[in-house]
């Protein structure tokens, strides 16, 4: 039997492609693993009502962590066009298969590195090397909403002072989305983030809310921030509102070391830290529960490139090594981050993003080379 069990979900897309590029990549290292295929994504979504079929959260259950490509998703009125005929108006909801995993596994950490590797033509600076701790089940996207909002939940809300400005507006004229926070959530997410910090010699961890206007919520984040800082007096807190963090990481990228933050504004956040090291094509990132994760770049499946190999790997390859990182697998972790390090130093493999014309397979080939050779 094979040491590990890992769930295999290309998904939509470009998942598919860099999925290959990762194959390539695990088959040369060698990893004991088994792949199990699962489906997931818009196919599946069209063809049966649902993105995340029970038979692949059976995998998930069964394996011990989970490679992921890319999913197409669109907004609500797209998507029930697209069902098929006989599916239509049985009450089939879409709804994102990604955050539906992450919720149902709580893989309640997302773990998104951002590091300028030497070279890469497209780094806004090359001293970048921050990583971002998203906190990943709660806050908006716990999904928890209202349209049009349910009598009950209006006359409980009422009970607030601050609800009257809204008492004549017509239900169905109100949408709520609830921004829901646990201490539990908040001190878990920050002491990773420490914890990370302390393990690999880094001086700060930022905590980016806005306790300023959002008080009770990111009030919360920020207090339990202070104590867990208290504990670990060899590293800094600073704490910094979401929005002039995107203005200090334009400024001053160089400066910071790890990034804590609640679900959305992580989910924003790490998209702009991807960009200053070469965009999506380069970040990775880790959902990670206490007994599973799910690894997978953090780029969409751009279906008009789809099948082309066209796209940058990295991203995906990067993820394969936070993989091998979890697993404990760490020579060939630290090996893999070599091996990548040199393809794009030398420059000379390159996809399209990078002004280059290879396509993925012969990025994941050329990785695979440098690796053979350390
Ligand atoms: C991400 C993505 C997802 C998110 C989407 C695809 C639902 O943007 O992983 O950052 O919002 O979390
Ligand atoms: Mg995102």
């Amino acid at each position: 039997m094979a040491k590990y069990k890992i769930a295999w979900l290309p998904g939509d897309g470009v998942g598919n492609d860099v999925m290959d590029c990762a194959k390539i990549v695990l088959d040369t290292i060698g990893l004991d693993a088994e792949y199990i295929l699962g489906d997931v994504g818009w196919e599946f979504w069209k063809k049966e009502g649902n993105p995340l079929p029970d038979r692949t959260i059976k995998i998930l259950k069964e394996t011990d962590c989970c490679l992921f490509g890319a999913i197409t998703s669109k907004p609500k009125d797209e998507a029930q066009k697209e069902l098929a005929p006989e599916l239509q108006d049985k009450g089939f909801v879409y709804s994102s298969p990604i955050v539906g995993i992450r919720q149902l596994l709580n893989l309640h950490t997302n773990m998104r590195p951002c590091k300028a590797f030497e070279g890469n033509a497209l780094n806004y600076r090359d001293d970048i090397d921050l990583v971002v701790f998203r906190e990943n089940t709660e806050g908006l996207y716990a999904g928890v909403e209202f349209h049009p909002v349910p009598d009950e939940v209006f006359k409980a809300l009422m009970t607030h002072n601050k609800m009257k400005k809204f008492k004549n507006v017509p239900l169905d004229d109100l949408a709520i989305s609830t921004r829901i926070f646990t201490r539990k959530g908040c001190q878990s997410i920050i002491r990773q983030a420490f914890e990370y910090a302390k393990k690999h010699n880094r001086k700060s961890v930022t905590v980016v809310e806005k306790p300023n206007v959002i008080r009770e919520t990111s009030g919360m984040m920020i207090r339990e921030a202070r104590k867990i800082a208290n504990d670990n007096p060899g590293i800094e807190l600073w704490e910094t509102n979401v929005d002039a963090m995107c203005m200090w990481l334009v400024k001053n990228p160089q400066d910071y070391d790890v990034l804590v933050a609640s679900n959305m504004f992580g989910d924003i956040i790490s998209d702009l830290a991807a960009q200053l090291v070469g965009g999506l094509g380069f970040a990775a990132s880790g959902n990670i529960g206490d007994n599973f994760a799910l690894f997978e770049p953090t780029h969409g499946s751009a279906p008009k490139y789809a099948g082309q190999y066209k796209v940058n790997p990295t991203a995906m390859i990067q993820s394969v090594k936070l993989m091998l990182d979890w697993l404990g697998e760490k020579e060939d972790a630290e090996k893999l981050d070599q091996a990548i390090a040199k393809v794009i130093k030398e420059s000379r493999i390159k996809t399209y993003d990078l002004g280059g014309r290879n396509t993925s397979l012969e990025v994941a080939e050329e990785v695979v080379k440098r690796f053979e050779d350390l």
